[in-house]
């Protein structure tokens, strides 16, 4: 099957805005600006929304959302890919525009960064498409303004993230790539705000290890425990993962409701996959890998 970048028309670019996993995720203590110092072991999968776009003359930033997930979203000026092509449109001062279209795959406001992913990829589309060069610091500054998030999701590989999201760290991370990923979400949204001030404000320690593999074992999803306060059906999620063969171990992503399980390899996932689906038809399940650089 020939790859779906090369059947798209030469003047229209792609990107895709990889699903993001917090393999762990340790809050350490909330700030006096409201948000919460974090330490988060970030890899992303293989899979994720689609966004393409082409120039427009006029200057116009239009976006037009299709894909399973678009009716949870709304394309006007608060969707992040319109404030991130504004940002960047803005900070460049250019007089040029883009038609976009995003392909909503990933389900809305479930812990896998999929806004922050969107936004991401709109400012490594529109780089691309008007042909600038960005310093790497103003764009993360840029990507910071759009989200926490949003700087990891510019590079989108295995990385130590730390502050608000903002402190990117790649070394000691090599390892996991290419390891099969299952990922559920029950269907609930749930708001990041409303989960991380429901956190009982408890340091339960650093995240530090002295290989990749402990470092996955050992770590924790803080948010867990606010999130299952908030939407009960994440514990079912995690209890029908950890009843599988051949899982590493399964965690909620970010603040939820999305959780993730890593397998030995492709045929427990698979079954893993096909049990789930079987029993839980209404879940949404995504089989995919972590994604290497
Ligand atoms: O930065 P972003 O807008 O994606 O964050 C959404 C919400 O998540 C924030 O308003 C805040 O309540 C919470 N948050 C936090 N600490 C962080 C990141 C996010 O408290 N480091």
């Amino acid at each position: 099957m020939p790859h779906p970048d090369l059947e798209a028309p030469a003047d229209l670019l792609v990107e895709t805005a990889y699903a993001k996993v917090n393999v762990a995720l340790h809050v350490r203590r909330r700030r006096d600006d409201g948000y919460h110092a974090l330490e988060s072991l970030f890899v992303f999968a293989d899979h994720g929304d689609r966004l393409e776009g082409e120039a427009d003359d006029e200057g116009a930033i239009d976006l037009v959302i299709d894909g399973p997930f678009a009716t949870a979203l709304d394309a006007g000026p608060r969707n992040l890919v319109m404030r991130a092509a504004k940002a960047l449109q803005d900070y460049l001062g250019t007089e040029r525009g883009a038609r976009l279209r995003l392909t909503k795959m990933l389900p809305v406001a479930s812990g896998i960064g999929g806004g922050s992913a969107d936004a991401a990829a709109t400012l490594r589309l529109l780089v691309r498409l008007w042909d600038v060069r960005v310093e790497p610091a103003e764009l993360a500054a840029l990507a910071l303004d759009l989200g926490s998030d949003v700087p990891a999701c510019v590079a989108s590989v295995t990385q130590i993230v730390s502050g608000r999201g903002e402190e990117l760290a790649r070394h000691g991370v090599a390892g996991l790539e290419g390891r099969p990923m299952l990922m559920v979400n029950p269907g609930v949204a749930v708001s990041t705000a409303a989960v991380f001030a429901g956190w009982d404000r408890q340091d339960r320690g650093p995240l530090s290890a002295d290989s990749i593999e402990r470092l996955v074992t050992q770590g924790r999803n803080d948010l867990e425990e606010p999130a299952i306060a908030l939407a009960p059906a994440i514990a079912d999620v995690l209890a029908m993962l950890n009843g599988q063969a051949g899982l590493t171990l399964a965690r909620m992503s970010g603040s939820g409701a999305t959780c993730f399980a890593l397998f030995d390899d492709d045929v427990a996932m698979g079954r893993a996959a096909a049990a789930i689906g079987a029993d839980r038809p209404e879940w949404w399940t995504m089989e995919t890998r972590i994604r290497s650089a």
